[in-house]
């Protein structure tokens, strides 16, 4: 396997959810979704850039028909801890009226960020509008989000990789590990 944290101490690395877990998972997932979304075509949402690989692997589990689109907000900048201000960074191409939306994140921490994009997406008057998230984190407090394909309940350690970076490193990596400083 390709070294994807050259430059970077290995060490400092540990994992905490394995690239075959995360599979299963979103195999998982993706059957959840595939029974509960028969015969309509939803749009799923990815919500850049953290979601981008599980939003790939995620679609590989779907046998329906789907289309994707994709937001890009930014709620930390480069710090480890949530600001509060969510910022639309690109908006979606197409219209949600009327369509079953599924948006496609790969962490909800305060949930804030998810919140904010519930209630934009809210008024533009989907048909449905549901959340999958890879990873939630127990133990936040957290803005009153339902998330209707949960992944992995997680602890309130910052973690990095698959889609989830550090100051926009480590989203290669194909596991999801915890950085010690
Ligand atoms: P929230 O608004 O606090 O729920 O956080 C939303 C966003 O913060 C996520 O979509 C991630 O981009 C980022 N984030 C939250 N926790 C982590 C983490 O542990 N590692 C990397 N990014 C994170
Ligand atoms: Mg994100």
């Amino acid at each position: 396997m390709p070294d994807r944290t050259e430059g970077t101490n290995l060490a400092s690395i540990s994992t905490l959810i394995s690239a075959e877990q995360i599979a299963q998972k979103l195999a998982e997932m993706g059957a959840a979704i595939s029974a509960d979304y028969r015969d309509r075509t939803p749009i799923l949402v990815g919500v850049l850039k953290g979601a981008f690989i599980v939003m790939a692997d995620l679609a590989r589990h779907l046998d329906i028909a789907v289309e994707f689109d994709f937001m890009a907000v930014s709620s930390y900048g480069a710090a480890t801890k949530s600001s509060g201000v969510v910022r639309i960074l690109k908006d979606l191409d197409q219209e949600i009226a009327g369509r079953d939306v599924l948006i496609v994140e790969d962490i909800v921490d305060s949930g804030l960020t998810l919140n904010y994009l519930l209630k934009s997406l809210a008024v533009r008057k989907p048909a449905s509008l549901e959340v999958a998230a890879l990873l939630i984190k127990e133990g936040v407090e957290r803005a009153p989000v339902e998330i209707r394909y949960p992944g992995f309940i997680i602890g309130p350690e910052f973690v990095i990789g698959y889609g989830l970076d550090y100051a926009e490193k480590y989203r290669n990596l194909p596991y999801v590990g915890v950085l010690h400083p």
